[in-house]
């Protein structure tokens, strides 16, 4: 087995499957000595004839746990990249059985953060350190530079420094995708969030594709020109980009676009979800994120549809309009690009919304920064929300940001075109009008509440509070109604 003939190496990683290896073969490309490990053994094998295959980087395979864990220098530091839940366990189980005081164990997954506040309290009875690492930019990203999110123990953080500074992605002028997040399981909840909005991108983007596609009659063709035009402009980013990529794309089994072809039904693996949960469990709003949620729950029910449309025989639109196309992509441009502030501002308050909750003192403008390479969600756009909270760290939500706020009143008139013309066509757009609808909420003084209060006190007796005077209030709204 390769394995480092005397030096220790710098780091080790275990769990092998794609995104590991690829992180594994990053930071050894970046001068860090790496030792690997993965249950299946012909994965470290795998690994090993790709690290020579990709320039003879320095890294160094194991089958056992034990010579992987002896191989690294002390405090030992390892990334574990294997599916959240039980295997992290298992695999802490089986490392940690090894490890001496003050080395480090990292959890690069997916994980639920309680989990990894679990396991790094477990972790310091033992006298080893844990960090809950988010990781994104999908198995690209890995190789070639990624967004970082440590969160935990910042003594295990300063250990790797030097390291994750050099591994993520690099962005001129501000700098390498990483930076300590904060304590306990900050890093996977800032992870989970960055995932809650980029559901909420990605629905955003089909919105627009659909309305473009079925109101607009654009063919493929058109649509991969519109997307990667709209990437050179305000809305540049990682996933406009791959959408005009995938626009371009002819079924090699068949004839026309492969897009075409794909079934309308989306996976997911749960991060969104949790995000939804945790907008609910700490009273934020964040409807857009929520509507994409609904629309893969939706998506999901692919036979009941079918059978729907029978009954309805609505086919796909309800009601043909006459549309001038450029006008439309244009005004579909615009409200995109406001749909995806309000997306943001959800996000960006749950993620202080927990900050406060739990103390971790989380600074939203950099976590904007190292969001601007490196991750899915990556865009231009980002480096205005990092601005926005340079300008005022204690910005109430990024709506009322001067130039958020400018940008959305150029904007609204053709947001509101854009929503209503679905609406008019039966084309469903959840994210576009929740966006529109928290817009509304937000930008009013006053909202239809003060009904809802007289409500809960007519039947409950919940009381409600006067706008003119301070206190709480109970009325018999049912005697006096019933004396009218
Ligand atoms: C990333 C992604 C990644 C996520 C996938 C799948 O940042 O690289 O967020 O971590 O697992 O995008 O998510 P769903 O299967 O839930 O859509």
């Amino acid at each position: 087995m390769a394995g480092p003939s005397s030096k220790p190496t710098r780091i080790g990683l275990a769990g092998l499957a794609v995104m590991g290896q690829n992180l594994a073969l990053n930071i050894a490309e970046k001068g860090f000595p790496i030792s690997v490990y993965n249950r299946t053994t012909s994965k470290v094998d795998e690994t090993v004839e790709r690290a020579k295959a990709e320039g003879n980087l320095p890294v160094f395979g194991f089958h056992d746990p034990k010579s992987f864990v002896m191989s690294i220098q002390k405090p030992r530091v390892i990334i574990m990249l294997v599916k959240a839940g039980a295997p992290v366990d298992q695999t802490i189980k089986t490392l940690s059985a090894h490890m001496e005081k003050g080395d480090c164990i990292i959890d690069g997954g997916n994980e639920w953060y309680e989990n990894t506040e679990r396991r790094e309290k477990a972790m310091a009875e033992l006298g080893l350190l844990y960090l809950g690492m988010g990781v994104s930019g999908g198995e690209e990203g890995a190789r070639n530079g990624p967004s970082l999110m440590p969160g935990g123990s910042f003594e295990a953080y300063k250990y790797i420094e030097d390291i994750v500074l050099k591994v993520a992605a690099q962005v001129p002028d501000s700098g390498p995708c990483v930076t300590y997040i904060g304590k306990g399981g900050s890093g996977n909840f800032v992870k989970m969030v960055h995932n809650g909005i980029e559901y909420g991108d990605m629905q955003l983007i089909a919105e627009a594709y659909d309305v473009l596609k079925s109101v607009g009659k654009l063919s493929n063709d058109e649509l991969k020109n519109v997307f990667s035009e709209w990437n050179n402009g305000e809305l540049q980013s990682f996933l406009i980009e791959i959408t005009s990529h995938i626009f371009g794309v002819k079924d090699e089994n068949g004839d026309g676009y492969l897009v075409d072809k794909v079934l309308d039904k989306t996976g997911m693996k749960g991060t969104g979800k949790w995000t939804v949960q945790q907008a609910a469990e700490l009273s934020v709003a964040a409807p857009t994120i929520e509507s994409s949620l609904d629309s893969r729950f939706l998506s999901g029910l692919k036979n009941e549809r079918i059978e729907a449309a029978k009954v309805f025989k609505s086919g796909d639109i309800l009601t043909e309009q006459e549309v001038d196309k450029q006008k439309l992509i244009d005004d579909v441009r615009q409200a995109l690009y406001a749909s995806k502030i309000c997306s943001y501002a959800q996000g960006m308050n749950l993620i202080r919304a927990k900050s406060i909750e739990k103390g971790w003192e989380l600074k939203l403008g950099e976590l904007a920064r190292i969001w601007k390479g490196g991750c899915i969600i990556r865009a231009i756009f980002l480096d205005r929300i990092k601005k926005a909270y340079d300008r005022n760290s204690e910005l109430a939500n990024l709506l009322v940001d001067p130039e958020f706020a400018k940008e959305i009143i150029e904007r609204q008139r053709a947001w509101r075109r854009v929503v209503s013309l679905a609406i008019v066509s039966g084309i469903s757009m959840p994210g576009m009008s929740a966006s529109l609808a928290y817009f509304d909420s937000y930008r009013r003084e006053r909202l239809p509440a003060n009904l809802i209060q007289a409500q809960r006190d007519y039947f409950g007796a919940h009381t409600y509070e006067r706008v003119d005077v301070s206190g709480s209030f109970h009325t018999e709204w049912f005697k006096i109604a019933k004396k009218m």
